[in-house]
């Protein structure tokens, strides 16, 4: 059955420093939020994207994405979740039983991580997010720096997007978190604060979220990497 995917791209990218919100920045030629949706949309269960951009944006009619045909925009709120529940309104859930939401600050995401992670939820009826294993022992601090213990550490993963959910158990659980004022930073912890189960799929650790000035060039390396 055909999959949509939605990709918030709504965010002002703060810790980014540049110009323009950098999901518009070019990488190998491309905009970050092209490279995103091109691979979203080269998956074979992936029939539709909504992206969610800014209601002030000014840059997305200008790139190649403005009336593509599996194309379609909203517009995003506040915070990540906001955009997400946005875009999660959007869909028409008969017609979309299951989304997969992808940040657009993550170009890097190996399509083969993306089949594993839709072939795992249909699998096991469940949701899902695509997460690699944190690899560094991992230390918990106090607030002026002094160590208190070790972590254990194969319990720790990185959570990274695509999340895959039922779109009208999504809804609903985000609706009852922003309700109660839990933070939502993932798909996954608004299905957690209702107790649905998700399974973690080991995706890889190319698939960073461009944050910071630094990020640019390893995005750009690895997307050159990929095309070889
Ligand atoms: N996002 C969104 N709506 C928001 C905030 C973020 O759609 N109100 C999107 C971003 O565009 C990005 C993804 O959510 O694709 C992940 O967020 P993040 O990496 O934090 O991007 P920004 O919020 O734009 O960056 P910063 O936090 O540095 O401002
Ligand atoms: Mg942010």
């Amino acid at each position: 059955k055909a999959l949509v995917a939605i990709v918030p791209a709504a965010g002002v990218g703060k810790r980014m420093l540049s110009a323009c919100p950098k999901q518009y920045l070019q990488l190998d030629g491309l905009t970050i939020l092209e490279h995103t949706v091109n691979r979203l949309l080269s998956v074979d269960d992936i029939q539709h994207v909504v992206i969610v951009i800014s209601p002030q944006d000014g840059y997305f009619n200008d790139t190649g994405l403005a009336n593509h045909p599996d194309v379609t925009t909203v517009s995003g709120g506040k915070e990540r979740v906001d955009s997400v529940l946005a875009g999660l309104k959007a869909v028409d859930s008969a017609r979309y039983p299951w989304v997969l939401v992808h940040d657009a600050a993550r170009p890097c995401v190996p399509k083969e991580d993306i089949n594993a992670l839709i072939s795992r939820c249909r699998e096991t009826g469940d949701g899902g997010l695509l997460a690699y294993q944190v690899r560094d022992t991992m230390k918990r601090g106090d607030a002026s720096g002094q160590v208190l213990e070790t972590v254990e550490r194969e319990a720790l993963w990185h959570a990274l997007t695509p999340q895959m959910y039922p779109a009208a158990q999504l809804q609903t659980a985000i609706e009852k978190a922003l309700e109660h004022n839990i933070p939502i930073t993932d798909e996954s912890s608004a299905m957690e604060y209702v107790n649905h189960t998700s399974v973690l799929v080991a995706g890889s650790s190319e698939n960073l979220k461009i944050t910071r000035p630094d990020d640019l060039a390893m995005a750009e390396f690895i997307l050159i990497k990929q095309q070889e």
